[in-house]
């Protein structure tokens, strides 16, 4: 059983979820899906740029799980945002999976000189309930700050690069005073920690992978995880992160990994205004 996560909305999210970046395929969209619902995978993040929304609205039909049991997650993407017709990028992004709609709207990335304005008309979507929250990704704490100044609404997640080797702290400490849950991008920094010697250590502690090891250092940090995975073993593997504890001395020791190491990049289009 996979525990929730309780938003500032009060609806809960799973606090593990899957990854969808880079699974186009449709066969593999539908094989993934259902191993992992029935896994016990609830929570789905895709995003319109992953141009896989259509693959995922398609392999949840075949699947037949009660929509209110589930937990969709999609974003709206740069270029919509510099458009600026938000409501027609999130109604797009509901006709292709599928949905009356999705349990969280992300804005991807802080656009500057859109950002604001893209979360004053997201706030109109959540009011007209067609996104049940709406959220940010990889925001900062300043950024963030710019919102509380010209919102009512608090984003309820954060999603950001999250993992030992980039923990961004300064930006979790911010988001849990503020009563925005964060969200764990990359949470295996596609595989780069795997390996290293603290985290064999533990993983041999524990008898667990490094991968769990890492999972779990993300989930008493207070932060939920998507890691992405097409492998049946591994949609297993991910998930048993609940039943094992590390030490606070632990934690501390996966604290002192952090060397500000981002796996995704910037995307081209704001990498001139953001570091
Ligand atoms: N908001 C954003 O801008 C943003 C940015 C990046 C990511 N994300 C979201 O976060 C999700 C996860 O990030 P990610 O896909 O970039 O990276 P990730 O989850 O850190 O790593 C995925 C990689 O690790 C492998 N893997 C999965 N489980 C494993 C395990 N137990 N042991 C060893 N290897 C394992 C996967 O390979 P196999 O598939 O072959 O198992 C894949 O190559 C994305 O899918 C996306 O939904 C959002």
């Amino acid at each position: 059983m996979i525990p929730s996560l309780t938003l500032n909305t009060g609806a809960s999210m799973p606090a593990l979820g899957l990854g969808l970046f880079k699974i186009t395929d449709q066969a593999a969209m539908d094989r993934t899906i259902s191993d992992a619902l029935s896994i016990g995978y609830r929570l789905f993040d895709t995003a319109s740029v992953y141009k896989n929304e259509a693959e995922l609205g398609n392999a949840l039909m075949r699947c037949h799980v009660p929509r209110e049991e589930l937990f969709i997650t999609t974003k709206v993407w740069n270029t919509a945002q510099r458009i600026g017709n938000i409501e027609d990028a999130l109604e797009r992004s509901l006709e292709r999976l599928r949905l009356d709609y999705v349990d969280l709207y992300l804005i991807q990335w802080p656009v500057p000189g859109c950002y604001l304005d893209t979360w004053l008309k997201m706030e109109k979507l959540f009011r007209k309930g067609r996104a049940r929250a709406i959220g940010v990704s990889n925001f900062s704490a300043r950024e963030i700050n710019d919102l509380l100044l010209h919102s009512d609404v608090v984003p309820a997640v954060n999603q950001i690069e999250y993992h030992p080797l980039y923990n961004q702290e300064e930006t979790r400490a911010f988001c849990a005073k503020n009563g925005i849950t964060v969200q764990a991008a990359a949470p295996l920094a596609r595989g780069t920690y795997l390996g290293m010697s603290n985290m064999t250590r533990l993983a041999e502690k524990y008898h667990r992978s490094e991968a769990q090891i890492g999972l779990r250092w993300i989930i008493q940090k207070g932060v939920g995880a998507i890691p992405k995975t097409v492998r049946t073993d591994r949609l297993l593997e991910n998930t048993q992160i609940f039943d094992f504890e590390l030490t606070p001395d632990e934690m501390m020791v996966l604290d002192s990994l952090n060397e500000n190491y981002r796996t995704s990049g910037i995307p081209e289009d704001l990498a001139p205004f953001l570091t």
